[in-house]
């Protein structure tokens, strides 16, 4: 067996002990004589599995008692229009648009009435996160939206927006669990599994109970309405039974590295090995604003389209998969989520040491 670097923004590298751990259970989950993909979601084994990853969940992030957690299909994409039909009230939301996610989610949000950005960075091809101490939040906004952590363009916010005051609800897709973070802040989080936590198609959502609610854009299906999910405990229909079970797993995983102020520490350090490479290269250079820099997705060029090309092919030749950039921004991307070893990004960079050096006259 050989296992590569896999650098991918998503779906994207899983501990390997989780990946192992689930190929043992395959056949015959703890005695079951059934994998997990096989068994009935309302058995008392798979109850066990979503109540356990939701506990440790709970336990891992310090989610208050007043939110609840939601284990939901359809990917983050379906959140952007499930957040507006649940929460709309008075039909406006104030977004700030922070990358093609961000506009997605502030695009779906028109089809139901009213989205304002509120700031945007697409001045500067979102290489930065705006200055959200001051925002011109509408007076009947029902919540403020951000995107977290940018996955294209790696840029993260390192402060909250100031909402003055109305409900904060964030993509956390593609830093979900890299850090703490401090959920009595938010209205609502969400995150699509595929990036840090587990198969794409799952999307967890915490949100604040008295966010879940009845009264819901008149139009909203059965299946978008957090009400449903919540009073079904996440088992309204067939969850993604298999999904679920491994983020239960990747919980358990991050639980015995220390928890989430223990990832920070290793993202941080992992990180500033690219970071601190790319700032003193001459021919790689990182394409954000150093303060906004993402831990999760590291954006680089070389200035050369040729160069970036050659770069890829020749890293992937080497073992390391997935660097090439988004295709709405090219150069290279090195998405480097919690499981992601140390070692490759040490590997990464002693390679593209390499190739500056053979590509230096
Ligand atoms: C920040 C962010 N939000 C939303 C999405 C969309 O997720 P999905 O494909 O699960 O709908 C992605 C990407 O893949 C993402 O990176």
């Amino acid at each position: 067996m050989s296992r590569v670097y896999n650098f991918s923004a998503g779906p994207a590298v899983l501990p390997e002990e989780v990946l192992r751990e689930a190929a043992e259970e395959m056949m015959d989950y703890k005695g079951s004589g059934m994998s997990v993909m096989e068994m009935s979601h309302r058995s008392k084994v798979y109850d066990t599995i979503i109540k356990e990853a939701e506990a440790d969940l709970r336990e891992l992030m310090e989610i208050p008692d007043n939110y609840k957690v939601l284990f939901l299909q359809g990917g983050a994409s379906q959140q952007f229009a499930m957040i507006p039909m649940n929460l709309f009230k008075n039909r406006v939301g104030d977004y700030v648009v922070t990358g093609q996610w961000a506009k997605k989610a502030y695009q779906e949000a028109k089809l139901y009435g009213t989205a304002n950005a509120v700031a945007s960075s697409a001045d500067k091809t979102f290489s930065y996160i705006p200055d959200v101490s001051d925002l011109p939040i509408s007076d009947d906004a029902d919540y403020v939206y951000i995107c977290e952590n940018n996955t294209i363009y790696g840029t993260k916010f390192k402060n909250l927006p100031n909402t003055k005051g109305k409900n904060l609800v964030a993509d956390l897709s593609s830093c979900f669990l890299s850090e703490p973070v401090d959920v009595s802040k938010y209205g609502l989080i969400f995150a699509g599994a595929q990036k840090n936590v587990g198969p794409a198609g799952v999307v967890i959502v915490i949100i604040r109970e008295d966010l879940i609610t009845e009264d819901v854009l008149p139009e909203t299906p059965t299946m978008l309405r957090y009400k449903i999910h919540d009073d079904a405990e996440s088992l309204y229909n067939t969850p993604p039974a298999y999904g679920i079970y491994i983020c239960g797993k990747v919980f358990k995983w991050l639980k015995k590295r220390g928890g989430l102020s223990a990832m920070k520490e290793f993202n941080e350090k992992k990180a500033a090995i690219l970071y601190d490479f790319l700032d003193q290269s001459k021919m790689f250079s990182g394409t954000v604003a150093k303060e906004d820099r993402s831990l999760m997705n590291a954006p680089f060029v070389t200035g050369n389209d040729e160069l970036d090309a050659l770069f890829v092919k020749e890293a992937r030749a080497a073992g390391f998969e997935n660097l090439k950039g988004h295709r709405s921004v090219g150069g290279m991307r090195a998405s480097i989520y919690n499981a992601m070893p140390m070692e490759g990004v040490e590997a990464l960079v002693a390679f593209m040491k390499d190739f500056e050096a053979k590509n230096t006259k």
